[in-house]
């Protein structure tokens, strides 16, 4: 019987014989007494073989090799002052083996080295396709019991404290509209039909609320076949919630309220009482985007009028065809930034160009005021129209100005980029602060320009403002999106309740009345046996859990993640089917036929 894990033995343990499972994490020879670390989930502690004590157990103790499955028994001894371990939790005691037991060895060569000592350089493919030996590794399984902890601590809050109920939704169903393509699932039983997995718990969650639940939640696992970054994936897990009869102000004071326990409970930190908020319109003038990275300034300022009639066109004629330009003022940019990183082929005006941007156009302020730029800006600004950029922008001697001119949209792309990367270069972002706040008043609607249609911004279920009902067109919504440090974790909305305003905004998308019957008719017809006003928010549990592991990408924190191919490289998936198994499901490849094609040719 086990009768500890390795890490969790302490000093106070010293005299006590103790049995452990674990790994061989690694061994180490020292002239003769040989150093076993052995690891569980726990951690790993420090095995003592002594051929002096214990000759019988030397020859065995030699053989083991990375990795093996072992048993040992011994005594917890408190360790020589010269060879205390401050770094690991174990590093004041060792186990002098009386019993060394091989469960298992290792019967191939190891594609990586496990311990935490030799792992860090291992490429993420290898990784990947060996997924059950990266996850015995430190970071991995710290990761993996940090995500374990975050969803006991909100399900503790949301259940104990909050009186929320968990209810399962469907995994087959159909398609909910949230934006991205669906990944569809062919119903053998009804040749010709599909089922699409949720892209949310979105419709069932606002029939739970049909029904009274009142206070619903899910840890629920959604599916978007969308392009992947290193914060997306194609399967991931919402922290999905709906509540009735709650106000918009009473939802986000209950999230920040979920937000600050969970903060407290896991890393210690407390968060403030409530959450800074900015409206949608603000965040995209000053930052450039609606979930802007508040742990630093950079804030853009917008100039537009100053150049309306200006003789640089490349200003006048961006806002003559109704674009803008704004300015990112840099303080002490002026030496920072040489004119080779924001001319053509240098990183910043890469940086710029990724957001559509053509240029970076730029002006120094040089000591004593006067400033520095290419002729034709120059030549085309008065000194009443500099004094007045150098005001608006603050701007000081030192300081470098950088210009964004174009579409509203190309210009905040671009330069809410280069406001990022300024602001990591020059050490801005202070890697202690976090930083929580809300974007409020979104739009209802954006346009597709593809598709000549408008488009829901969060999903067609939001409710506008009470305020904007009259003009659903230009209508905000009552829409709320949590950021974390420039990410965005969480979204939510007060939801439309009411079947004749579900049909207009159905209608204001371009859906007829007919399509909307065809898709939606049984939220239509469930609005009206009385439905309570209601509202919901779902975070991105996985971003949550690499934001609060300090991690990069999301892969991290999921067991078994997909690629950036939306491959998984331990299983294989996706792979071929049998012929056999298609024609059962009444289903054809394209890309079969293809080949055929090609074949007869
Ligand atoms: P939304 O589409 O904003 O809202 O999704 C909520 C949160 O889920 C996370 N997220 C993702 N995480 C990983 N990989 C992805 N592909 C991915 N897509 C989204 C984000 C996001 O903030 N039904 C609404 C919520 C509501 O209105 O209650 C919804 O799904 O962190």
């Amino acid at each position: 019987m086990r009768t500890h894990y390795c890490g969790e033995l302490r000093g106070e343990h010293v005299g006590q014989t103790v049995t452990l499972f674990g790994w061989v994490d690694r061994r180490r020879d020292h002239g003769g007494v040989i150093f076993l670390d052995l690891r569980d989930r726990q951690g790993t502690v420090q095995i003592v073989s002594d051929p002096e004590r214990t000759p019988e157990l030397y020859a065995l103790a030699e053989s083991l090799r990375n990795e093996y499955v072992v048993k040992v028994q011994g005594k917890v001894t408190q360790r020589p002052v010269d060879s205390l371990n401050p770094k690991i939790a174990t590093g004041e005691i060792e186990i002098y083996a009386e019993v060394i037991e091989v469960v298992n060895a290792v019967r191939q060569q190891l594609p990586f080295q496990v311990s935490s000592a030799d792992s860090e350089t291992v490429r993420e493919e290898l990784r990947l396709k060996y997924r059950y030996l990266d996850l015995r590794r430190e970071r991995m399984r710290n990761n993996l019991l940090l995500r374990h902890q975050i969803i006991k601590t909100v399900r503790r809050y949301l259940e104990d404290i909050q009186n929320f109920t968990e209810v399962e939704t469907p995994i087959l169903t159909r398609s909910t509209p949230e934006g991205a393509r669906d990944y569809l699932v062919p119903s053998r039983v009804n040749p010709g039909e599909w089922f699409a997995l949720p892209q949310s718990p979105q419709l069932f969650k606002q029939l739970l609320m049909v029904s009274g639940f009142d206070r619903y939640y899910q840890v629920a696992r959604c599916f978007r076949d969308e392009d992947l970054r290193a914060d997306r994936q194609p399967e991931f897990t919402q922290l999905d919630m709906e509540m009735s009869f709650m106000s918009q102000a009473e939802i986000m004071a209950l999230n920040e309220g979920l937000m600050r326990h969970l903060f407290k409970t896991v890393k210690g930190v407390d968060l403030p009482s409530t959450f800074p908020q900015i409206t949608y319109a603000d965040a995209m003038d000053r930052y450039g985007t609606d979930r802007p990275d508040a742990r630093f300034g950079l804030e853009l300022v917008n100039v537009s009028d100053l150049f309306q009639t200006s003789g640089f066109k490349v200003f006048s004629g961006a806002i003559a065809q109704g674009g803008v330009v704004k300015v990112l003022p840099i303080p002490g940019g002026n030496d920072q930034i040489s004119n080779v990183r924001i001319k053509p082929g240098g990183d910043l005006f890469k940086v710029a160009c990724e957001g559509g941007a053509k240029g970076l156009a730029y002006i120094r302020i040089r000591d004593g005021g006067e400033i520095d730029t290419i002729g034709a800006i120059k030549d085309n600004m008065t000194p009443e129209q500099i004094a007045i950029l150098l005001e608006r922008t603050q701007a000081k001697p030192g300081d470098l100005l950088l210009f964004g001119a174009g579409t509203t949209e190309v210009v905040n792309a671009s330069l809410s980029r280069v406001r990022l990367a300024v602001g990591e270069e020059m050490k801005l972002i202070d890697p202690e602060v976090i930083s929580l706040l809300w974007v409020v008043d979104f739009p209802m609607f954006e346009w597709n320009a593809d598709e000549k249609r408008l488009e829901a911004i969060h999903h067609p279920f939001t409710a506008p403002l009470p305020e904007d009902r009259h003009d659903l067109k230009t209508a905000r919504a009552q829409a709320y999106d949590l950021v974390y440090n420039g990410l965005e974790i969480g979204g939510g909305s007060l939801r439309i309740y009411e079947s004749e305003l579900q049909q207009q905004v159905f209608t204001a998308i371009g859906l007829s009345d007919a399509e909307a019957q065809n898709k939606f008719g049984f939220l239509l017809e469930a609005f009206n046996y009385g439905t309570p006003p209601h509202g919901g928010i779902a975070y991105g549990l996985d971003r949550l859990v690499m934001l609060m592991s300090g991690e990069e990408s999301i892969r991290d924190t999921i067991a078994f993640p997909k690629t950036q191919q939306a491959r998984c490289l331990l299983t294989q998936a996706p792979s071929d089917v049998d012929a056999k198994q298609l024609k059962e499901l009444q289903i054809r490849s394209t890309v079969q036929d293809k080949l055929q094609e090609e074949k007869l040719k």
